[in-house]
C-alpha cells in the first residue's frame, strides 16, 4: 500500500514517532529485565512469555528460565519434561514445546544464532510475525511493526480506523498503517516498539483511557470523536464460556499420584495431570465398584482461563500400593511431581493435601 497515510494525514505520520520515543524515554517502562540487552535469545524468551500472560506474572518465569537456560543451546539440549515444567502455570503450554523446538531449530539450522531479520525470525517455530518483528526491533533496529492486541487498541484509537479488526483484510490494513508510522531511523526501533506497547499497556487501556496523560492526545481521532472507548472495532469477540472437568487422584500410601500425559492438543496439552474426564460417569466407569466405594468427592473449584472458566471436580482415591491404574500414565512421587509439568490448578490441588 504506497503511503496512503501520509497522504491522508501528514502531519500523523511526522509526529507520532517522535513523540513516542520522546515518551518512551521519559515516561515508558525502563526497569523490566528483558530491557538493556541486544541478546535475541533473551528478547525472544521474554516476548514468547509476554503473549496473553501479564508482566507481573512473567518476571519470576523469566529469571527462573535464564537461571536453568543461560543459552539458547542450554534450551536447546534440554529434556521437554523439564522445559515445560518450569513453565508449568504459565498456560498456553504450546508456546512451550514451540519454545524448545524453536531453540533446537537456531542451533541444528542456524549454527546457535538467531536469524537478524524479522522475516528470518518468523521462519522458526512458535514465531508470528509481530514477535518476529518485535525481536527484529529490539536487538538488531529493524524498521518492523508490531501488532500485538496493546498496539492495535493504540492505532485504531490515533487513526479512527473504523473497520472490523474481526475481518484479516482489515487487520493487514492496519498493520500497513502501522508500518507508515514508524520511525524514519533504526536507531529508534528500540524505544519506539517498547513505547507503543507502554502506551497501550499504562495509558491507552481498554476501559477508561487516561488521554490526559496521552502523548499523542492532540493527534488522537478517537479522543476528538469523544469515544475512545469505542475502539478498536471488532465484531466478533470470542465468548467467554464454562466447562467442568473431572480429576481422578489416585494415591498411593507412599503419597505418590498417578500422572498421565495430557495429548498435544486441547487443554493442558503435553503436560502430565491427574486422569481428565469430562463427567462423572466416565471417570466412575474407569474405577472397580470396591474402588468407587472409597471415592471421596472434593470440593469443587474454580480455574479462570482467558476465555474459560473451568469447574474442577477432584475425585481421591487410596489406591493399593502394587496395582497401576491404566496404560499411558505412571506413579509420580513427590519430589517427582512438584518438578514436572503440572497444569497450575492441578499443582495447587496435590499442594493442598
Ligand atoms: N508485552 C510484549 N512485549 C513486551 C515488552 N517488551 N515489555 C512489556 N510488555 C510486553
Amino acid at each position: 500500500m504506497p503511503d496512503v497515510l501520509k497522504a491522508a494525514n501528514p502531519g500523523l505520520v511526522l509526529e507520532f514517532a517522535p513523540r513516542l520515543v520522546q515518551w518512551q524515554r521519559s515516561h515508558g517502562r525502563s526497569q523490566l529485565p528483558w530491557q538493556h540487552t541486544r541478546d535475541p535469545y533473551r528478547v525472544w524468551l521474554s516476548e514468547i512469555m509476554l503473549q496473553q500472560t501479564q508482566v507481573s506474572t512473567v518476571l519470576g518465569y523469566y529469571a527462573r528460565f535464564l537461571e536453568r537456560f543461560p543459552s539458547v543451546a542450554d534450551l536447546a539440549a534440554a529434556h521437554p519434561d523439564e522445559v515445560l515444567g518450569l513453565w508449568s502455570g504459565l498456560g498456553y503450554y504450546s508456546r512451550a514445546r514451540n519454545l524448545h523446538r524453536c531453540a533446537q531449530a537456531v542451533v541444528s539450522d542456524h549454527g546457535g544464532e538467531f536469524p537478524r531479520s524479522a522475516q528470518g525470525l518468523a521462519s522458526l517455530p512458535g514465531i508470528g510475525p509481530s514477535t518476529a518483528a518485535a525481536v527484529a526491533s529490539f536487538c538488531f533496529d529493524e524498521r518492523a511493526a508490531i501488532l500485538d492486541g496493546n498496539v492495535k487498541r493504540v492505532l485504531t484509537r490515533v487513526l479512527g480506523f473504523e473497520d472490523d479488526l474481526s475481518r484479516s483484510a482489515a487487520e493487514k490494513e492496519l498493520l500497513a498503517l502501522a508500518q507508515e508510522l514508524l520511525p524514519a531511523q533504526g536507531q529508534d526501533m528500540p524505544a519506539y516498539t517498547q513505547g507503543i506497547m507502554d502506551l497501550g499497556a499504562t495509558v491507552c487501556q481498554q476501559k477508561k483511557p487516561q488521554c490526559l496523560l496521552c502523548p499523542m492526545n492532540a493527534l488522537c481521532a478517537a479522543r476528538a470523536q469523544g469515544q475512545p472507548e469505542r475502539y478498536p472495532v471488532k465484531s466478533r469477540r470470542i465468548k467467554r464460556s464454562s466447562h467442568s472437568l473431572w480429576l481422578l487422584w489416585a494415591q498411593r500410601a507412599d503419597g505418590s499420584v498417578w500422572l498421565e500425559r495430557r495429548p498435544d492438543q486441547g487443554i493442558w496439552g503435553g503436560l502430565y495431570c491427574l486422569p481428565v474426564f469430562d463427567n462423572e460417569e466416565a471417570l466412575a466407569q474407569r474405577l472397580t465398584p470396591g474402588q468407587l466405594k472409597k471415592a471421596q468427592v472434593l470440593q469443587p473449584f474454580l480455574h479462570v482461563l482467558t476465555h474459560r472458566d473451568l469447574h474442577l471436580h477432584p475425585v481421591r482415591l487410596p489406591w493399593p500400593q502394587a496395582a497401576d491404574l491404566s496404560e499411558g500414565g505412571q506413579w509420580f512421587s513427590q519430589p517427582k511431581w512438584v518438578a514436572a509439568g503440572l497444569p497450575a490448578p492441578v499443582r495447587k490441588l496435590l499442594l493442598s493435601a
